[in-house]
């Protein structure tokens, strides 16, 4: 197991380098994604460590004043995408999106920053961990401010993209409340490089457009938007990736002797571990994404139900409830973790996010399940995952049931994971 070929892998990260900033494709994404470049930085971080911290530091560089870190942003325009920087129209500069990304970079810089130290490098890059420091902290103090409007100590995504889990089928209860009869016309590009079967319906997209319209119109105002969206769901995933992050930045607090940070991040933490148990469903016993507008529940088991450990929340009843399906869902499918319970009538092989396999989300479950002391199945999914790349190659995600490859081929951030896990 592990035996990834690594110079294939740094030759991806140093194809999609576009100077500074990674594509995750350069052929269906061509700009800078927030989470992509997070976990790409994670891959850079194994063979080149300043051009890791980079890959963070410039997309910091778009951050806007109120702390919001925007989900793509246009360095450059290519017409080979759709949306791209003239539909959404925030008026930025550099040009971005109006939306964000799990927030997964302070986890990332808070290895980085280990992994320095223990190269014995702390000094030379702590300069630059204290120029980081105050952005993430801001981000973070962002999503308190603007993704969490009833103080819950969740994270409220206003737009499937956000969660990175574009089409899952935690989104479609909650988005059929969203007016779509004034999208218009417009021509998908992903469609163009991809198979169509593989990405999100039509009518996804237009729920996607409509949500980008009614960003627009509020001109990307942040505090009208919570109000407002007509879309407003508890991820379960950027809820334990939030949660996560904020442990690891109170880290860096502590690291820095930036005490106050350190206890206002510890608030969020508490109230979090406060609120989070409101994901819980108990009639299918698993973590699941809420309708905030609704209340409703998703009750769907999706790869971001297995993040509780990850997140370090310790609950013995409903981690034995998690780890009963993840055995179960384990006899279901070759490889490990289906982003859709393979049990679920609406589970598709190669449809993006209805059950294809994504190493970032496997990273994450599988350093989070080791992380609680379960090794065999941390080991589990780590292997599953390396032997996906070991025997296709480099997707953007892969099929549970035969481990073909879909979406985008010499994708960055499968890649990156490849090195950091084989190289661990
Ligand atoms: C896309 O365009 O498919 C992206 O996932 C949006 O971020």
């Amino acid at each position: 197991m592990g035996i990834i070929d690594r110079e294939a892998a740094r030759a991806i990260l140093r194809k999609n380098d576009r100077g500074g900033y990674t594509v995750p494709n350069g052929r269906v994404y061509p700009f800078q994604w927030n989470w992509d470049s997070a976990f790409v930085a994670l891959g850079f971080d194994t063979f080149d460590r300043g051009r890791a911290w980079t890959e963070i530091e410039t997309l910091f560089q778009a951050q806007w004043e109120d702390g919001f870190l925007p989900h793509i942003v246009f360095w450059k325009d290519d017409p080979g995408y759709f949306p791209g920087p003239s539909v959404w129209g925030t008026g930025k500069n550099p040009v971005t999106s109006g939306i964000t990304q799990p927030p997964v970079a302070a986890t990332v810089v808070r290895n980085m920053w280990e992994s320095a130290k223990s190269a014995d490098e702390g000094e030379h890059y702590r300069q630059r961990l204290e120029a980081l420091f105050p952005k993430l902290l801001a981000w973070h103090r962002w999503f308190h401010d603007y993704r969490d409007p009833e103080r819950r100590g969740v994270v409220v995504a206003m737009h499937p993209w956000e969660t990175g889990r574009d089409n899952s089928p935690e989104w479609d209860a909650p988005g059929e409340s969203i007016d779509v009869s004034s999208v218009g016309d417009y021509v998908r590009r992903d469609t163009s490089h991809l198979d169509a079967k593989m990405r999100p319906t039509k009518l996804e997209y237009d729920r996607y457009l409509a949500l980008v319209q009614f960003g627009r119109s509020t001109g990307w105002d942040h505090a009208r938007i919570s109000a407002d969206n007509p879309f407003q769901v508890a991820d379960v995933g950027m809820s334990m990736i939030l949660l996560r992050a904020n442990r690891d930045l109170a880290r860096l607090a502590d690291d820095l002797g930036n005490s106050d940070d350190a206890a206002e991040i510890r608030s969020w933490i508490d109230l979090a571990e406060g609120g989070i148990g409101w994901l819980w469903n108990d009639d299918v016993q698993a973590w699941c994404s809420r309708d905030l507008l609704t209340g409703r529940s998703s009750g769907f088991i999706t790869s971001a139900s297995f993040l509780s450990f990850y997140a370090g929340l310790q609950d013995a009843r409903r981690d034995e409830a998690m780890r009963r399906h993840f055995d179960r869902i384990a006899g279901l499918v070759e490889y490990m973790v289906p982003s859709l319970d393979p049990a679920d009538p609406g589970f598709q092989m190669v449809r993006y996010w209805r059950g294809p396999v994504w190493a970032v989300v496997n990273y994450m479950i599988g350093t989070g399940l080791s992380e609680a002391g379960d090794r065999e199945r941390g080991e589990k999914v780590r292997g599953d995952t390396l032997a996906l790349m070991e025997r296709n190659g480099f997707y953007e995600a892969y099929s549970p049931i035969d481990g073909s490859g879909s979406g985008g081929d010499d994708f960055s951030w499968t890649a990156a994971i490849g090195l950091a896990w084989a190289d661990r």
